[in-house]
């Protein structure tokens, strides 16, 4: 995707869940992101966690936020987030 005149959802902790990211793509949002999901707890297959990194069909270009202090939790949290289409 060419990023150069996109409409960026900014990332939201606490606030850009997918009912609110949906609703900023019907506003014109091009691009979404995530909240921030701890790595430790993707790696832990935490339910709750596993759902922060669920993408709707809509959104078309989707990123995916980790914070990790171990860098194998970071990279299997992004492996995970990108299984589901960030
Ligand atoms: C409630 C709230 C949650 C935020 N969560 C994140 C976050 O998870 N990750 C991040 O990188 N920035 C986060 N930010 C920073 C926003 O993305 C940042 O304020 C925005 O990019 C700045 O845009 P602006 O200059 O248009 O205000 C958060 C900001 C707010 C107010």
């Amino acid at each position: 995707m060419e990023f150069r005149g996109r409409v960026f959802l900014a990332p939201l902790t606490k606030g850009g869940n997918l009912p609110f990211r949906r609703l900023c793509l019907a506003h014109g949002c091009d691009v979404t992101m995530d909240e921030m999901a701890y790595g430790y707890q993707v790696v832990k297959r935490s339910k709750s966690e596993l759902a922060l990194l669920r993408k709707h069909p809509e959104e078309t270009c989707f990123g995916a936020q980790v914070a990790a202090s171990r860098p194998g939790d970071a990279i299997a949290a992004e492996f995970a987030a990108a299984e589901r289409g960030a």
